[in-house]
């Protein structure tokens, strides 16, 4: 790969970023409108056989705590309500996508949902984030921009990981220098184009530095490094032989008081059987 290319130049030349699919497209523009009855809402998701199910089995597992088995997709829209649903889709989607990947890597990302989701409710970010699913999603999210990587150029990204394998320098560095773009701006891109809400873009295009995005969603990206490094220090690197760090003014912009650390990591290890749990999912 020549040094001539940044993120421009790879995305008109090299990269072709995936659209979501046509349902849950649809899913994102309906539940945007202001009076988005629920039972479109369920019948979308339904005219998609194969996201409903991964989508009902998702709100099924252990994660979620039902005590009853939901089986349709109009009880589980009337029970979490649109926006969770909405989540629940798109998080199905991913999965979905994700699991042709490497394993390993597929329970990194979980790894960071989960800790996402503890962080956020311990108060980290200012409790900016509303609901358990849409930190999942955050997590499962965050390196997307290496699925894209590994799938578009898989050569060249197999020298980055071989490069950054024991190294000190961090693997967007080497991305950069490589490739000429890291995967958290490629990320950052690729939840634009599917159109996120602003938090999730400025969250995955900022979780490897913050400071790289605007003041109103820095705590929230701040926050998913640190949901990222609990899962690398937890034994769920992205890569084998990858290692990473998280710089101390990250617990600061996180908002996350570090005497509350021993209380987080106890709640993120009470998880762990969910974050097999999910790995399997869809494998
Ligand atoms: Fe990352
Ligand atoms: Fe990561």
């Amino acid at each position: 790969m020549g040094k001539h290319h940044d993120i421009d130049s790879l995305l008109d030349d090299v990269i072709t970023l995936p659209s979501l699919p046509d349902s849950v497209e649809r899913l994102t523009q309906l539940i945007d409108s202001p009076d988005c009855p629920l039972s479109e809402v369920a019948r979308v998701i339904s005219s998609d056989p194969a996201l409903a199910i991964k989508t009902l089995r998702l709100i099924n597992s252990a994660y979620y705590g039902l005590s009853n088995p939901v089986t349709t997709i109009e009880h589980a829209v009337v029970l979490l309500g649109a926006k969770v649903i909405k989540n629940l889709a798109l998080t199905a989607t991913v999965f979905d996508s994700m699991s042709k990947t490497a394993g390993a890597f597929l329970a990194h990302c979980v790894g960071c949902g989960v800790a996402m989701g503890v962080y956020s409710r311990s108060g980290a970010a200012g409790r900016m984030i509303a609901s358990g699913d849409e930190a999942f999603l955050f997590g499962l999210l965050h390196d997307i921009g290496r699925v894209i990587f590994v799938e578009t150029m898989p050569r060249e990204y197999a020298e980055v990981v071989n490069a950054a394998r024991n190294s000190s320098t961090p693997l967007c560095q080497i991305e950069r220098e490589l490739i000429g773009a890291d995967h958290a701006e490629l990320g950052g891109r690729l939840a634009e184009r599917w159109r996120l809400n602003p938090p999730m873009i400025d969250a995955i295009a900022g979780h490897h530095d913050p400071m790289k995005v605007g003041e109103n969603f820095r705590s929230i990206a701040a926050t998913l490094g640190l949901a990222d490094y609990t899962a690398y220090e937890s034994g769920m690197p992205s890569f084998e032989g990858i290692i990473a760090t998280a710089p101390p003014e990250l617990w600061n912009i996180a908002e996350v008081n570090p005497a509350h650390l021993p209380e987080i990591l106890d709640n993120y290890f009470e998880l762990f059987p969910s974050i097999q749990e999910f790995s399997q999912l869809f494998g």
